[in-house]
Parts: structure tokens; sequence; C-alpha cells
């Protein structure tokens, strides 16, 4: 007997990110939208804790306890004291190390899954509790849709959506780590003042009305100039998209992935195209949102 989840990738529309706190993370005002490009992971009863990945970009995912899936199987079963006895298969389809939230995706769904396998009907409460425990991005991964995270991102409030957006990402080569853009956001933020973040009443607006222009004159990344220091080759794709015809290009979280807004599946199709043309980007994928949160197949 096994159980699959399929968990949702993200994009953030607007990332405000305020000063380092005492304990090294950024206040956040982190609005999530999540998108049709999907991990599944799937558990199976067995001797011990292993974890297998398949998909192109398999071989840069670490298969060891550093895994949040393992993590999250470990957490949930120490909760009720039993043994973490699973091999979790990752299906991997989002870009590894990208600013999607694919590792926090990959997190949320084998805590689903493992929560189903044992039938242990663990509230949704205490499943983002454990979420937020196995990072900041990992909450969302569970509940997708549209959320504002604020805190470090972990605390959530579901947002309507009122459309469906039609977006594409151009996805770099080789990850970007992102510690290390938060360390090069303090870096640049040295000697200014950096703003409290809030979120943008414009864009939720826009979310919430489903107007892709709107949304489109609100996306906001504060990470961008940080991710575009250390990788400054992702400013080229930036403009090829928009050359392409997007209605607004951002870089996905702290990158290297790029995001681009369209106003509708054939513009999505017609950007993706010209950007894996205009040799900026590895590959470019196109997807919808809001997609669904973690989901037990
Ligand atoms: O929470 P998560 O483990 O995903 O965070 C990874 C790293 O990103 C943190 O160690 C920290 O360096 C940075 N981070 C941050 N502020 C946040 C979220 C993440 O500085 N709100």
């Amino acid at each position: 007997m096994s159980v699959t989840v399929r968990v949702p990738a993200k994009v953030n529309v607007q990332l405000a990110v305020g000063a380092a706190r005492e304990d090294g993370f950024h206040d956040l005002a982190n609005v999530f939208l999540a998108v049709s490009l999907y991990d599944e992971v799937t558990v199976t009863p067995s001797r011990e804790l292993t974890v297998t990945c398949s998909g192109p970009d398999a071989d840069q995912v670490p298969l060891d306890r550093t895994n949040l899936a393992a993590r999250a199987a470990e957490l949930l079963a120490a909760r009720h004291g039993i043994d973490p006895a699973v091999h979790i298969h990752i299906a991997k389809d989002i870009p590894v190390a990208g600013g999607m939230a694919g590792g926090s995706a990959d997190g949320a769904g084998a805590l689903l899954a493992c929560d189903a396998l044992w039938g242990l009907g663990t509230p949704k409460a205490d499943l983002l509790d454990i979420c937020a425990e196995l990072g900041s991005d990992v909450p969302f991964s569970l509940v997708g849709g549209a959320a504002l995270g604020t805190g470090r991102g972990e605390r959530l409030t579901e947002l309507p959506v009122g459309g469906t957006f039609h977006w594409v990402f151009a996805v770099a080569d080789g990850g970007l780590s992102t510690p290390a853009v938060y360390r090069e956001f303090d870096r640049l933020a040295e000697g200014t003042a950096v703003p409290v973040p809030a979120a943008s009443p414009l864009l939720l607006d826009a979310l919430c009305t489903g107007d892709a222009s709107a949304l489109a004159g609100a996306l906001a990344n504060d990470l961008q100039p940080a991710a575009l220091s250390l990788r400054p080759s992702l400013a080229a794709t930036l403009t090829a998209g928009v050359e392409a015809g997007a209605l607004a290009a951002l870089v996905s979280g702290s990158g290297p992935t790029t995001a681009f807004l369209a106003k509708d599946t054939d513009a999505a199709q017609q950007i993706a195209d010209a950007l894996l043309a205009s040799g900026t980007c590895r590959t470019a994928r196109v997807a919808s949102a809001p997609a669904p949160g973690a989901t037990v197949l």
C-alpha cells in the first residue's frame, strides 16, 4: 500500500523583505501564489526511512536526512512516538533550488502522505506547525491557492483570487542558495533604513479581481536586486521575456528562476518559445495559477 500526494510550486507575487532579525531571519510580507507545476511524493511502508527521486534534475536532490521530505516523516513520526519506516519517492517536476519552493513542496507532500499512510488524522493546525518547523515556505506548500505570509513567511492568511493567471517560468542553469541571496540583500541594504514590510493593497486587489494587467503593475520582489547581483545574466532573461510580450517579469523568490506574467495561454506559449529561442535560459515552462495545495491522489 502506498499514498501519493501532489504538491504545487509557488511564485512570490510580492516579496517585501524587512531588516535582518536577531535570529538571522527577515520579517516578510510575502504574497505567495501556487502555480501548476507539481512534484508528486509517494510513501510506501519500508524497513527504514529512505528517499529516492526521479525527474530531469533528480541528480541535484539530496537523498539523505537533509531532504525536507525525510525530515517531515521524522518530525511527524516523533510527534506520534512511531518509527518513520517509509520509503519516500519524489517524482520531481519543480525546478531544483530555483526559488519556486520545490524542496518545501516535498516536505509538505511527505508530511501529508505519511499522515494518510499511518492513519494519524493529524489536525491541519498541527500539520501547519510541523510545516513551519521544516521551513518558512513549507506551510504555504500545504495550503496552496494564494496567501499572505508574515513573520518569516510561515504565518499565513489565505487570500481570495478572482481569476486564472497565466505564467511562464524560465529555468536557469544551476540553483541559487536562499541564505546567500538573503546575505546579499543585507549587504546591499547596509547603511540604509529598510522599511517594515507590508503587503500592497493594489496587489491584493488585483489578485482578488483576477486582473492580470493590474497584477503586472504591482509585482515586486525585494530579493531581485540581490539575485541579479549574484547572477547578472538573469537581466537578459527578464528583458527577453518582456520583449516577447510579457505583461511583467520578475525573479521568482530568491531565484534564479524568472517569472513572466502573460495575458492568456497563447501569449504564455509565445513567451515560452521566445525565451527558449533567446538562449538566455535552460528551459521555459508555462503554468497557471492559482493551483490547489498538497492533495492526496
Ligand atoms: O526557512 P528556510 O529554512 O526556508 O530559510 C532558509 C534560509 O533563508 C534561512 O536560513 C535564512 O538565511 C533565509 N531566510 C531569511 N528570512 C526569511 C526566510 C528565510 O533570512 N524570512
